[in-house]
């Protein structure tokens, strides 16, 4: 049973949100070493997944997708998928704002897409991955 109605909706959640921020500025840079010294991918390598769980509005967690991907740009031309996960009752419209911020997707690098998908991490990460 889901035991969540999801964060307040309407920009709520990226208004008060600038302690996971903090958070995350502080810790992104293990990650995006660990990025870096993953090993080079051969040339037509299946895409590459990132899955970010808990999004919520999206402010936080397209901001940390962002630095990966920059950082994993580094390493290969591989195609991305970023995957942005909450309860379906979460505010998906405000997610998707944030997503395509002037109606192109926030990230401009090449070859790098992008989905939502409603549901718990206890499912989703198992299906992904
Ligand atoms: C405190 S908010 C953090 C949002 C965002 N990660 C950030 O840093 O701003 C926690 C988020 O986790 C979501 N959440 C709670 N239980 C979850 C579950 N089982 N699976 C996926 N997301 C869940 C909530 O709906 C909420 O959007």
């Amino acid at each position: 049973m889901p035991t969540t109605t999801g964060m307040k909706p309407g920009g709520f959640c990226d208004a008060h949100s600038s302690a996971q921020r903090a958070a995350l500025d502080a810790f992104l840079p293990w990650l995006e070493e660990a990025v870096t010294d993953i090993e080079r991918p051969a040339d037509g390598h299946p895409p590459i997944g990132l899955l970010d769980l808990g999004s919520s509005e999206g402010g936080n967690a397209i901001h940390a997708m962002g630095r990966l991907i920059r950082a994993l740009r580094k390493q290969t031309e591989a195609p991305i998928w970023v995957f942005l996960d909450d309860p379906p009752t979460n505010d998906f419209n405000h997610l998707f704002s944030n997503l395509f911020p002037k109606g192109d997707l926030a990230f401009a690098e090449r070859a790098v897409y992008a989905a939502a998908v409603g549901g718990s991490a206890f499912c989703v990460a198992t299906t992904v991955t």
